[in-house]
């Protein structure tokens, strides 16, 4: 069924998967079963089995019936691609930056989910200095977007791989941002911020249309991993917040392990930190943030699921 929902063409995955089957001498079985497949491919009907910790999950976060009906029903549908603008344009779909991607990527729009992009138009208000630290910021989705808000962004990442996306960005819309290749939790900071943004590793469970392979990967072994390590980056994201300062904590994930539990072992280890309320109409309140509401984009087609927390450390 993946092989339908990837944006890699068909070719390549047939290719793929022909070679990594040649290791038990598959190579050529694997080979006939797809190439049948892609033949009747315009007969195939996706049933509406969802697997069942995906959705138990899920039911957790969404207790609207109406919230959840519309995430099932849109599940296995391919999703709408967007495109953010730089700059403000009057013919948007919405808040004068997001247009649909059909075919042509704009001269100065990158690509990007409504829902990324409802995260940032929701939370900048909450920096009070026009610097921010973005600590895992590759492949700059998220920078690009608050520097086109007037903020001047530092961007950290530890992946070359992502950075040189991030690059590759920057020199098509033209821009420049700081990028430093740094491992978080191994560099020393001398200096303190007043604004962060951490957008955390995660499971991607949020991502859903996009990659319908989470659904099927709900591995809790796994997601504590995650967990773990949202912890480790989010507390040293704290040692060096400034007093009043604010952190953005972001994830593309529903999972209460990634999402509330995170934030509810930070809140119970320091008793300085305070959890802010958001404005926007486009997500649903839970325990410590909120998380995005795709019912709320249905006319535009929907949108990846995030979760955030604005906390201040007081
Ligand atoms: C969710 S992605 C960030 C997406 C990005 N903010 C955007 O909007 O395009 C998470 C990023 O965290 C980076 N990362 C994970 N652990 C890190 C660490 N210890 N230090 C720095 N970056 C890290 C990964 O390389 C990955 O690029």
């Amino acid at each position: 069924m993946l092989i339908f929902f990837s944006n890699k063409p068909y070719y390549a995955i047939v290719n793929d998967a022909v070679e990594a089957s040649k290791e038990f001498k598959k190579g050529a079985l694997v080979n006939a079963v797809l190439r049948k497949v892609l033949q009747d491919k315009d007969n195939i009907k996706f049933g509406k089995y969802i697997y069942p910790e995906f959705k138990k999950v899920l039911d957790k976060i969404f207790s609207s019936k109406s919230i959840r009906e519309y995430i099932y029903q849109t599940l296995f549908e391919k999703p709408i691609n967007y495109q953010v603008s730089l700059v403000d344009k009057e013919d948007a779909i919405y808040e004068k930056r997001v247009f649909l991607l059909k075919k042509k990527l704009k001269s100065n729009c990158f690509v990007q989910d409504i829902g990324n992009f409802e995260i940032i138009r929701s939370t900048k208000s909450f920096y009070h200095d026009s610097d921010i630290l973005d600590i895992c910021a590759a492949p700059g989705g998220k920078s690009i977007l608050l520097q086109s808000y007037g903020f001047k962004v530092s961007a950290i990442d530890k992946s070359q791989i992502q950075i040189n996306k991030f690059y590759e960005n920057l020199r098509r819309l033209n821009l420049k941002i700081n990028i430093k290749k740094i491992d978080f939790l191994k560099e020393k900071f001398l200096d303190k911020y007043n604004s962060i943004l951490l957008d955390a590793p995660c499971s991607a469970l949020g991502t859903f249309k996009r990659n319908p392979d989470v659904t099927t990967k709900v591995d809790q072994a796994q997601i504590k991993k995650h967990q773990k390590t949202q912890i480790e980056i989010l507390e040293k994201s704290l040692k060096i917040l400034k007093k009043n300062g604010f952190l953005i904590y972001v994830v593309c994930s529903f999972h209460p392990f990634e999402t509330i539990d995170v934030i509810d072992k930070i809140s119970q280890k320091h008793n300085n930190i305070k959890i802010h309320s958001i404005n926007s109409e486009k997500m649903i309140k839970r325990k410590n943030g909120y998380f995005i509401n795709p019912l709320k984009f249905k006319n535009t087609g929907g949108s990846d699921v995030f979760f955030v927390s604005v906390l201040e450390k007081k």
